[in-house]
C-alpha cells in the first residue's frame, strides 16, 4: 500500500530536468539569521552525529550543519549508538559512492528498530536524484528526513518537523537558492579551514551529475570571502582552502562589476594567512591573470589541481571538457614557467564511453608529459540523467580495470621520481599532529601538499618547521627536523 501513497502533498520531491535549467535571474545575498529562541532547546541533552562521504564541499557543508546543530542545544558524537540524530551527507559522483551510502543506511535500520526516536537524516548530493529519493521511500522506510544541498540552512525547521511527524519529511529544491551568509560554522581542524567562494556548477561535463546536484555557478561576494579568511588568520589558522566546483568561474556571475578568480586571489595573496590553496579548478576559465597572479607566491602555495580527465583530444570532446590536448598542455607549459617548482595533480577518468586502446595510450602520455606528482583516477560510472549515461558504455570493466592500473603505476612511478629528487632538500612543513601509525613520529604537510614524516616534540603542532627530507617514498617524505629553533617562529 505505502508504495501506492501520494507523497506529493507533503514533499517537495527533486527533478533533474529541472535541476537542469539555468535561469537569468540575478543571484541574491542572504543572512542567515539567529536560531529562534524556542529551537535553540530542541537538543538539549541530545547528540548528534554526521557521517560525510565525498568531496571538501560534503566535508565543509557537514562542519556548517554541525554548527546550527550545536545551536539548537546538540552535542556532538563518534559513537553511533549514542546518537539521537544521525545524518548522512551524502555523495553521487559515482555508483560506489552510492553503494556505500545505502550499505550505511541498511545498517542503521537494526539501530532505529531499537530506538524510535533516533532521527535518521540523509542529505547532500544524493538526496538531489529522484531516483535516491524513490528508493528510499521503497525500501528505506526507517529514514526521517530527506533534504538537499540548497536547503542546508532550513536544518532546524526541518528537524523540528521530522520530531514532530510520524512521515518522512522531504525537502529537496531542485532550483538552486540564493548565496546564504552568516551561517553557523563548527569547523573540523583548528589549522586548516575550508572556506566557500562559490557554489554550484555550469559547465555539464557530460558524465557528471554535480551541475544537477548543485545547481547553477553562484558567487559569494568578495568583500564576504576576503572577510571570512582575516577572521580565521585572527584565529590562528594557518591554512586556508577556496573550496568551489569550479573556482574559475568565480564572478562570472556578477553583474555589477568585473572580478574574477585572479582578483580574489590577489586579494588574499594580501591577508597575512601562511598557506592558500584552492580547488577545483577547470581548465577552460583559467586565465593568463590568474597565472600571472599565482606567480606571485607568498601565500599561494605551488601546488595546483588541474583535473584533465583524459588526454585525447576526441574523448575530451565526448566529455564537453570544452579544451583539447593542445590547449591543456599549453597551460601547463605557462604554469610552470610562472610558478617555480610547481607541483601538478589532476582527477582522471578512464574508461569513458567508447575510449580506444589508442585514446588511453594518449592519457598515458599527456601523464608522462606534464609528470603529476599524484593524481586520483576513476573508472567512468555512469550517472542517470547525464548526456553520457546514453551513450554507449562498450568498454568491458576488465579492460577500465586493467587501463587503470596501468595509469596508476604510471603515476606512481613519477611520484617516486619527482619525491626522490626531493632527498636532502629542506622543506617548510606545516605540522598537523602525531602520524597515524606510531605517535613518535609527527605528521605534517609541504607547501605543495606532500606527506612529511619526522620525529620531533608534541609541541610543534600547529607550526610550520624545517624539515630535511632524508627517505622520499611514493606517498611519504620522512625527514628529520632541521633547526627547531628558528623553524618554531611562526611563518608570515
Ligand atoms: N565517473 C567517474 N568519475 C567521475 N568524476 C566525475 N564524474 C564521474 C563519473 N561519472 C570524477 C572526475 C572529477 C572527480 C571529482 O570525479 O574526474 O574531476
Ligand atoms: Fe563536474 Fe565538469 Fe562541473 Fe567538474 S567542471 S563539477 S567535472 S561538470
Amino acid at each position: 500500500m505505502s508504495q501506492e501513497k501520494d507523497y506529493s502533498r507533503y514533499f517537495t520531491a527533486p527533478d533533474l530536468k529541472q535541476a537542469k535549467k539555468r535561469g537569468k535571474e540575478s543571484i541574491q545575498v542572504l543572512q542567515f539569521n539567529e536560531i529562534p529562541p524556542e529551537m535553540q532547546q530542541v537538543g538539549v541533552g541530545q547528540k548528534y552525529m554526521i557521517q560525510t562521504y565525498g568531496c571538501q564541499m560534503n566535508e565543509h557543508d557537514s562542519e556548517t550543519m554541525a554548527g546550527i546543530l550545536e545551536q539548537m542545544g546538540y552535542e556532538e558524537t563518534t559513537e553511533t549508538s549514542e546518537a539521537d540524530v544521525i545524518l548522512l551527507n551524502t555523495c553521487a559522483i559515482r555508483e560506489n559512492a552510492e553503494d556505500k551510502v545505502f550499505g550505511g543506511l541498511g545498517r542503521l535500520k537494526a539501530l532505529k528498530l531499537e530506538k524510535p526516536n533516533l532521527v535518521l537524516g540523509v542529505c547532500g548530493c544524493m538526496s538531489q536524484e529522484e531516483s535516491v529519493v524513490n528508493r528510499i521511500l521503497k525500501s528505506y522506510q526507517h529514514v526521517d528526513m530527506i533534504f538537499g544541498t540548497h536547503n542546508i540552512h532550513r536544518l532546524p525547521h526541518l528537524l523540528q518537523n521530522a520530531l514532530y511527524s510520524k512521515e518522512m519529511v522531504i525537502e529537496v529544491w531542485s532550483k538552486e537558492g540564493d548565496v546564504i551568509e552568516n551561517l553557523p560554522k563548527k569547523r573540523s581542524d583548528g589549522l586548516r579551514a575550508w572556506v566557500n567562494i562559490m557554489y554550484g556548477c555550469d559547465k555539464f561535463c557530460t558524465y557528471c551529475i554535480v551541475p544537477y546536484t548543485r545547481g547553477k555557478e553562484r558567487s559569494r561576494r568578495p568583500e564576504d570571502v576576503l572577510q571570512e579568511i582575516r577572521d580565521l588568520a585572527r584565529l590562528g589558522y594557518k591554512e586556508v582552502t577556496l573550496l568551489g566546483q569550479n573556482v574559475n568561474a568565480y564572478g562570472k556571475d556578477f553583474e555589477d562589476m568585473e572580478y574574477r578568480f585572479g582578483d580574489l586571489m590577489d586579494d588574499v595573496r594580501k591577508i597575512g594567512i601562511p598557506r592558500v590553496r584552492f580547488t577545483t579548478s577547470h581548465p577552460r576559465d583559467f586565465d593568463d591573470h590568474l597565472v600571472e597572479v599565482l606567480g606571485k607566491g607568498g601565500n599561494l602555495v605551488e601546488h595546483i589541481h588541474l583535473p584533465v580527465q583524459s588526454g585525447s583530444s576526441e574523448v575530451l570532446k565526448l566529455m564537453a571538457r570544452k579544451y583539447d590536448r593542445e590547449r591543456y598542455l599549453e597551460l601547463v607549459g605557462k604554469l610552470k614557467k610562472a610558478v617555480p617548482n610547481v607541483v601538478l595533480t589532476t582527477d582522471i577518468i578512464v574508461g569513458f564511453p567508447g575510449e580506444t586502446d589508442e585514446q588511453f595510450e594518449e592519457t598515458l602520455s599527456l601523464v608522462k608529459e606534464v609528470e603529476y606528482d599524484s593524481a586520483f583516477t576513476f573508472i567512468y560510472s555512469p550517472r542517470e540523467g547525464t548526456p553520457a549515461a546514453k551513450m554507449q558504455d562498450d568498454v568491458p570493466m576488465e579492460v577500465k580495470k586493467e587501463r587503470l592500473q596501468r595509469l596508476n603505476d604510471a603515476l606512481n612511478e613519477i611520484s617516486l621520481r619527482k619525491n626522490e629528487a626531493l632527498r636532502g632538500q629542506v622543506v617548510e612543513v606545516l605540522v598537523e599532529g602525531e602520524s597515524k601509525k606510531n605517535a613518535e613520529v609527527l605528521s605534517g604537510r609541504t607547501r605543495t601538499n606532500k606527506l612529511v614524516h619526522f620525529r620531533g616534540s608534541k609541541d610543534l603542532i600547529g607550526k610550520m618547521v624545517q624539515v630535511k627530507i632524508e627517505a622520499p617514498q611514493t606517498w611519504i617524505l620522512k625527514g628529520v627536523l632541521v633547526d627547531e629553533e628558528q623553524s618554531a617562529t611562526p611563518v608570515a
